[in-house]
């Protein structure tokens, strides 16, 4: 007979050396309300590359620094551009969450000092790249799904080749570090569907050591 209250997927799943995948390790629904009070602090944005282009990904930060994306590059800044203002604290909820997944993962105490906020709609996809610009590369990514399923695409140390295709779902938390700390990863065209929190938007909260 099987076991009807058996977990769809296991708790957590070692995808590669450095890859661990917390299934439904977050509560979307304690998370939704901050990132809502964030974001009306300092905005969702569309940020431009070096390269003069717009990021499909609508990006804001929490946290002492904050990632941001500037025709001159890329850096982790104390303020936020567009007020000049401190990016908002992470709240402790926030804290908390990415230091126990890294610490379930295996790496050891994680202490973030900047969250990266993404917002996906309808159709946006990110591309594969490397996150590069922190200074300590010991330290392990913690990247926390919100709403909407999206495949991640998770490639080798250098650019191209074939992914590994892991879909995140609501709740999924993806700890990459030690070998995988420089994989090239990216995320697939949304898809068009509903969840019943998020209608039809992806979040994603990434964890960074940056300095
Ligand atoms: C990122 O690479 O910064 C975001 C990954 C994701 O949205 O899952
Ligand atoms: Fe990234």
């Amino acid at each position: 007979m099987p076991d009807l209250f058996a977990p769809l997927r296991p708790e957590m799943e070692s995808i590669r050396d450095g890859v661990v995948l917390l299934a439904g390790f977050a509560d979307s629904g304690t998370l939704l309300p901050y990132i809502r009070t964030l974001t009306t602090e300092a905005p969702f944005r569309h940020m431009v590359t070096p390269g003069g282009r717009q990021m499909r990904v609508a990006m804001s930060n929490c946290g002492p620094l904050g990632w941001v994306s500037e025709p001159t590059g890329y850096r982790y800044a104390p303020t936020d551009p567009l007020s000049g203002k401190p990016w908002p604290a992470m709240p402790a909820v926030f804290r908390d969450l990415a230091a126990r997944a890294a610490a379930c993962a295996g790496f050891g105490i994680f202490e973030p000092d900047a969250c990266l906020i993404n917002r996906y709609e309808t159709g946006t996809s990110l591309s594969p790249h490397q996150d590069m610009d922190e200074a300590d590369k010991n330290w392990p990514i913690v990247s926390v799904s919100i709403g909407v399923s999206a495949m991640f695409q998770l490639y080798g140390n250098i650019r191209g080749g074939t992914p590994l295709n892991i879909p995140l779902h609501d709740g999924d938390i993806l700890v990459f570090g030690g070998p995988a700390r420089l994989a090239f990863h990216g995320v697939r065209k949304l898809a068009p569907a509903q969840h019943a929190l998020t209608g039809s938007r992806r979040f994603n909260l990434t964890f960074r050591r940056a300095r």
